[in-house]
């Protein structure tokens, strides 16, 4: 499985940084995308250091012509395309529902939704050519609503309709939607630097507690998980939504 290609979106930092790392230390071949081109740069180089082999096409996933170069980039440097992992994303707007704009929801939407749409539609026919996987990082979210997060969970919840649909009809492919559990990233931060007062105040203060009390993960704890699905996952599992701890995941890492 050494020479899987593999694209990684939101690859300039948290889990998506931790998974490229993961995936170019077990063999895979990557192109990495986010909209900070210095971070994406400085991962590419260090993969490279490491004698991997990374390439990175910086820009926006909910620009279609960045999802199709995103893809050309895959084809151009390695000849094929065995995965996508469509983990870029965004929480904002924090606002409950009365005061979020049209446009911070469209925005969400576009990011969260839209852009994993035309990534995926870019990418299935190698990916179908390849027995290929699409994994898409979505959320508890969005299946259980929190106050404040309105286009978060509907987006994540699209996110998952979404895979569920394209399980159903691209048997030749393996589609999931990955829950990752609460992470220590930046957009954890955004949480509790920008939830306080827009988010019910318990909840809030729950966020705010897993990180003083020290329980959010590092990215590479799901991180490990979320490679060993791309890399991996089974045919059997496509248009389902996988914690990042259970066994049966668990056993694929250890495998
Ligand atoms: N952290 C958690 O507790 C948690 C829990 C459940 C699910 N998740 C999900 O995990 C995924 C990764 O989040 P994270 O926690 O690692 O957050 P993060 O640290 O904020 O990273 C988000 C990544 O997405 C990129 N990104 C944002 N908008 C983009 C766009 N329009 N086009 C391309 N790249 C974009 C960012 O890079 P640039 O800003 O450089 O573009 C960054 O690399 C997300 O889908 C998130 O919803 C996270």
């Amino acid at each position: 499985m050494a020479e899987q290609v593999v694209i990684v979106t939101g690859a300039s930092r948290g889990l998506g940084a931790a998974a490229a790392r993961i995936l170019a230390g077990m063999g895979a071949r990557l192109v990495i995308n986010a909209r900070s081109e210095g971070p994406l740069l400085t991962l590419v180089d260090e993969i490279r250091a490491a004698d991997g082999q990374a390439v990175a096409v910086r820009g926006d996933v909910s620009d279609p012509a960045v999802c199709r170069a995103i893809v050309q980039a895959a084809l151009d440097r390695f000849g094929r395309l065995d995965a996508l992992v469509n983990n870029a994303g965004i929480i904002e707007p924090i606002a409950p529902l009365a005061e979020a704009t049209g446009d911070a929801w469209a925005r969400n939407l576009a990011v969260n939704v839209i852009g994993p749409v035309l990534l995926t539609q870019a990418a299935l026919p190698h990916l179908r050519a390849r027995a290929g996987r699409v994994i898409s990082v979505s959320s508890g979210a969005a299946i259980s609503p929190k106050s404040g997060w309105g286009a978060y969970c509907a987006a994540k919840a699209a996110l998952n309709q979404f895979n569920a649909v394209l399980a159903l009809e691209e048997p030749a492919i393996t589609a999931i939607t990955f829950r990752p559990g609460v992470v220590d990233t930046e957009m954890q931060a955004a949480i509790r630097r920008e939830g306080a007062g827009k988010m019910a105040e318990d909840e809030h203060a729950r966020f705010v507690g897993y990180f003083e009390q020290g329980e959010l993960p590092p990215p590479e704890v799901p991180g490990r998980a979320l490679a060993a699905l791309a890399l991996y996952a089974p045919r059997e599992w496509s248009g389902e939504f996988i914690r990042w701890n259970e066994d049966r995941v668990a056993a694929l890492v250890g495998e």
